[in-house]
């Protein structure tokens, strides 16, 4: 089997600023729903008006939410209705990231030719075959991270958090920390357009045609995006990462005990 360390460590990280987006386009807030309130404000005083609140408030709970992702309580009538950003009680969470186990290395195959890149086997075959459909129909994918260990994610959260003087919440909007991050499971990959490398990592990958081709064909092998807009985990949107979810154990990794409500997870399976 084609590992490139005993204790699961990739040979060689393509390099030390994976997730590493220029701060202004990856910590950019999210704001922009919260100005609806105020044409809709003038209504108030009829039927109309009480109408118009109504729709306004369904829209405002439903935004896309960049800060800290908020536990519902049991009692909250807003649980009978898929929230953005909100994960149930019991959820094992770090600032709405949940806890994943390192692949061990034995289930890891190389996805590039140099093996500085591994998913989990089943992960890897269909990786390998969707990239190379998507070359047939003139589209190039390319991997930029698959699995990572603890340790690995131990440098990108902190020691990267620290370069930038970022506080905890702030990092975490755009990256897990160590022991929190979907590339342990080695079922996650980052991926990038060919033509297009300076959209690598950034929310500007949606304008590629890789992304164009992955939306309408990921699924097809068993991938699916883990952190669209307004995703349930309050994640900022990483049109470039996917997730792999062909089989039994990815399918259990993702989705079992993760206390996702069932709303959450059609959210999350509605986007390709
Ligand atoms: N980049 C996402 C948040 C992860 O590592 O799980
Ligand atoms: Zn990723």
């Amino acid at each position: 089997m084609n590992n490139a360390g005993s204790e699961g460590q990739p040979a060689n990280l393509p390099e030390p600023i994976i997730d590493d987006i220029p701060e202004a386009v990856r910590d950019k807030p999210v704001t922009e729903s919260r100005s609806l309130l105020k044409p809709q404000m003038l209504l108030i005083g009829g039927l109309g008006g009480f109408v118009a609140i109504a729709v306004v408030t369904g829209l405002f709970l439903s935004r896309p939410q960049a800060e800290a992702p908020v536990v519902s309580s049991p009692d909250s009538s807003a649980t009978s209705s898929p929230i953005a950003g909100t994960l149930t009680p019991g959820a094992e969470n770090i600032l709405g990231h949940l806890v994943y186990e390192e692949a061990p290395a034995s289930e890891l195959e190389p996805i590039t030719n140099d093996g500085s890149l591994q998913l989990r086997k089943a992960a890897a075959q269909q990786y390998k075959q969707m990239s190379a459909d998507a070359r047939r129909a003139g589209v190039i994918l390319v991997p930029i991270s698959g699995f990572r260990t603890v340790a690995q994610q131990q440098h990108l959260f902190f020691d990267i958090k620290a370069q930038r003087g970022q506080d905890t919440s702030k990092r975490a909007e755009v990256s897990a920390p160590p022991g929190y991050s979907e590339h342990h499971t080695g079922y996650a990959i980052d991926i990038g357009d060919g033509r297009s490398p300076a959209t690598n990592l950034s929310p500007r990958f949606e304008q590629t045609a890789a992304f164009n081709w992955l939306e309408k064909n990921a699924a097809r092998y068993s991938f699916e995006l883990s952190f669209p807009e307004g995703n349930p985990q309050g994640i900022s949107y990483e049109p470039w990462h996917w997730r792999f979810v062909g089989d039994r154990h990815s399918l259990e990794t993702f989705y079992k005990a993760k206390n996702l409500t069932p709303e959450a997870e059609l959210e999350n399976s509605s986007t390709p």
